[in-house]
């Protein structure tokens, strides 16, 4: 044994005395500190410390506390969220009610027993199938975006016994194999090839190109499962598709008898003003893919969700499909109450106003600095396209050290997301919107950020 468990126990008891304090001195402020930069070099990825913009300044910034729409570093600066986890933070940080009903059964119960019934699992599988559109009625619970479209693609394959999934170039659906070779960006995937056999892409936003690609995999045999797509691409640059595309989909998948499954990892939970972004396209998919905000910013929790017509094949055999973790009472208790807050503080109406009074001011930006070459988005889901990776990742340092933080790391920022907790105060956005214009014209005028 190369270690002494004396240095192990103190190391340990070291950390959890600094979780456990409310406050902290200098002395322990530095220690914690520079163990955070050493662990990041040492033994997470010293890549990280290139690429972030939490370490661009003369110092690092390091997280230690959050609350409503942002959070605090450990030297006491406070930072807007606009980056919002992309997509996790729509009902604010540690929302208290989410707080409450986890605490509230982490004193009774942590993990489920994997043999009782757990009646948390039961009751959000019953909120679920009441808010999600159409026939969607069973849902499977998990941990991550990415397995809730695992999951999602082998129910596909599973229910029509085809193999075949088209996924959309730009779409992004996480970096597990199955999900990975979903997701349509070569920088994820070139180092991993060959992923899973029968994946194809085609153009987001043209249903033509889909239907043909359909058409010819029916015409040689490789019949197509699904088709899977985000109603929005989130990770593409917030790229919203022609009125028109997901109807046009929904039709072609219905004349092949091929599935549509819609992620809405990102889009969901009243992010885009509808609390599932397909609202705004009026279809309904065949299977939804949950995940981020769903947890109701406090716990990690995902689904996938379908009908009972293809759900049959998930019956005979529960357990062909099954999680550890997934669903377990702290993260359904989480969910639960976070899909009572968005009803009850009018959070998805309210994504829809904060969209319509931001999306024109950062217009009017766009238009007067070259830097901005376009703002785009629906509700709180926002993309700002710059010239390129470098002055979008000057905005968003430049965002950073006036307090606001963006998406943007190094080697993407071309498309910056801004995706605010919707409980975002209207004087917060006015001071967003001011600090960009300053940043960007800043940025335009060719001075370092
Ligand atoms: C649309 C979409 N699907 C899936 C995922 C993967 O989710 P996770 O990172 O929780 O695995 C993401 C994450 O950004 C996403 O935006």
């Amino acid at each position: 044994m190369s270690y002494k468990p004396e240095s192990v126990i103190s190391y340990s008891s070291k950390i959890l005395d600094f979780i456990a304090k409310k406050k902290l001195s200098d002395q322990e402020k530095d220690w914690v500190t520079s163990e955070t930069l050493e662990g990041f070099k040492e033994n997470c990825n010293p890549g990280f410390l290139e690429y972030r913009k939490a370490v661009s300044n003369n110092y690092a910034a390091v997280e230690w506390e959050d609350s409503g729409t942002g959070f605090t570093d450990l030297q006491g600066r406070k930072y807007i969220d606009c980056l919002g986890g992309y997509g996790v933070y729509n009902l604010g940080h540690r929302h208290p009610l989410v707080v409450e009903a986890v605490r509230n059964q982490l004193e009774r119960q942590a993990l489920h027993s994997q043999e009782l019934l757990d009646p948390l699992r039961a009751m959000l599988s019953r909120l679920v199938a009441m808010i999600t559109p159409g026939e969607l009625k069973y849902s499977f619970l998990t941990n991550s975006g990415t397995e809730s479209v695992e999951g999602a693609i082998k129910l596909a394959r599973m229910y029509t016994g085809r193999p075949g999934i088209i996924a959309a170039v730009g779409g992004y659906h996480g970096k597990s194999l199955g999900s990975l070779s979903a997701t349509g960006k070569a920088v994820y995937r070139l180092p991993f090839l060959p992923l899973m056999p029968f994946f194809q892409h085609v153009p987001f936003g043209d249903a033509e190109m889909l239907r043909k690609t359909i058409a010819s995999s029916h015409a040689v045999g490789q019949e197509i499962a699904a088709v899977i797509l985000e109603p929005i691409q989130g990770e593409g640059g917030v790229v919203v598709p022609p009125d028109d595309y997901l109807r046009q989909v929904r039709d072609i998948c219905d004349e092949f008898e091929t599935l549509l499954i819609i992620d809405e990892v990102q889009t969901g939970m009243g992010r885009t003003g509808m609390l599932f972004a397909v609202e705004h396209f009026g279809i309904t998919p065949d299977i939804l893919c949950l995940g981020k905000a769903f947890g109701g910013g406090v716990m990690p929790i995902g689904a996938f969700v379908s009908t009972e017509v293809i759900w049959e094949k998930m019956i005979p055999n529960p357990f062909l499909h099954s999680t550890t973790f997934g669903g377990n009472p702290l993260a359904c208790a989480a969910a639960i109450a976070g899909i009572k807050v968005i009803f009850n503080e009018g959070l998805i109406e309210q994504a829809a106003e904060k969209g319509n009074y931001i999306l024109p001011k950062l217009q009017r930006i766009a238009r007067k600095y070259p830097a901005l070459s376009e703002a785009r988005g629906k509700g709180l889901l926002i993309g700002l396209e710059f010239t390129d990776d470098r002055t979008g990742y000057r905005v968003a340092r430049g965002l950073f050290e006036n307090g606001i933080l963006v998406a943007g790391t190094l080697n993407n920022a071309a498309a910056i997301r801004i995706e605010p907790p919707l409980t975002i105060a209207i004087d917060e956005i006015d001071v967003v919107l001011e600090v960009l214009e300053k940043v960007v014209k800043r940025v335009t005028e060719g001075h370092n950020e």
